[in-house]
């Protein structure tokens, strides 16, 4: 490893952030032992705020049924050969009972854009869920909305809302998306889901298609700056039905690397190991843990709709990805030297 790579990692640790330049060397060196540094120093700073907890969510699927037409997505609207479904209130609040009794504190409602969810239909799950456990947190996972939707859900009592940026470069993002959706909206929403009091989670695939090191650069300078509470970032892979089937995944280590990267950057962070990275390697979420993650979100869907929420090929919803399985998940952890913790697992400001 050079010796410039190490003194960017001390930079990076001691300031949380570096220049964008600094950021392409680190993802660009493509070394065992930058990783192995990066993931060990990653570790120390987890541990250092969090122990070796990792907080568990319960994601529920609630719509297979999406408006978009982004390019890689298997639940994109022109693929008709995606098995559409749609959750009912009472099937949402059934899921959630049933997370209860398993020990998840965390609802993470997440769907495509399904007109079906207007905001006094969601915000109606919402209510419900707060009322039949006030000392949950619930979290949105369900797109681009107006500000006035998302302070509509806000007042409902939603906690946390997810939004991948998908690539903090507009004409990558141009690349990925069809025309009528635009990279300024993406931002629009996730500065006003901040300014109106949720916990934000941003994020990125890794080894997008068109991807190059200078756009991972600029993603990790736009997380920088934009300090989300959460951030979900898992490889890409391909959908069979999309424009880039034949396209390569991306790779647990560049996935692991950013992860870690990620945490240096933000001690307090709440930073899933995601069901994508699971789904590309059986030891894809240890793998992630062991590199600065703290959050596993294990499927809480009803057994009769989890094929069919098909972002990609191969996505896992069973062993420890299944919400029902939780001891298996408590056992790999263990193995690895962590423990599944069920509180709320809020962020940490520092
Ligand atoms: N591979 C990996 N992740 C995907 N997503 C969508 N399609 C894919 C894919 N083919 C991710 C996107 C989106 C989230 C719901 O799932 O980043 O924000």
């Amino acid at each position: 490893m050079r010796k410039e790579i190490g003194a960017l990692i001390d930079t990076l640790e001691r300031e949380h952030a570096l220049p964008e330049e600094g950021y392409l060397a680190l993802v660009k060196e493509g070394g065992e032992e930058t990783a192995r540094l990066l993931a060990e120093r990653a570790d120390a700073v987890r541990r250092r705020v969090f122990g070796s907890a990792v907080y568990v969510r319960g994601l529920i699927e609630i719509s297979s049924i999406c408006k978009n037409d982004c390019l890689y997505c298997g639940i994109r609207r022109s693929n008709r050969a995606c098995e559409r479904y749609r959750l009912s209130k009472e099937d949402i609040l059934s899921a959630c009972d049933e997370g209860y009794a398993l020990g998840f504190r965390t609802f993470v409602l997440q769907g495509g854009e399904d007109g079906y969810y207007t905001d006094e239909v969601l915000g109606g799950v919402v209510r419900a869920i707060k009322a039949a456990h006030p000392d949950c947190a619930v979290t949105l996972s369900m797109g681009e909305r107006s500000r006035e939707s998302y302070a509509a859900l806000r007042l409902a009592g939603a906690d946390r809302y997810l939004l991948r940026h998908e690539t903090a470069d507009a004409a990558h993002y141009a690349m990925l998306h069809p025309e009528e959706m635009s990279f300024d909206n993406r931002m629009r929403c996730l500065h006003d889901l901040k300014a109106l009091g949720y916990q934000v989670g941003c994020g990125f695939m890794v080894g997008s298609p068109y991807q190059t090191p200078v756009h991972l650069a600029r993603d990790l300078k736009f997380i920088e700056r934009f300090r989300p509470q959460m951030c979900g970032i898992g490889p890409f892979i391909p959908h069979a039905a999309t424009q880039f089937a034949d396209d390569p995944a991306g790779t647990v280590e560049m996935t692991c690397r950013l992860l870690s990267i990620i945490r240096l950057m933000h001690p307090g962070v709440l930073l899933p190991a995601t069901t994508a990275l699971g789904s590309i390697d059986p030891f894809g979420r240890e793998k992630g843990i062991l590199a600065g993650a703290n959050v596993v979100m294990p499927n809480l869907s009803p057994a009769s709709v989890r094929r069919k929420y098909a972002l990609y090929d191969n996505k896992l919803s069973d062993g420890a990805e299944s919400a029902q399985c939780i001891g298996e998940l408590r056992a790999r952890m263990a193995a690895i030297g962590y423990e599944v913790v069920t509180d709320r697992g809020d962020y940490r400001n520092c």
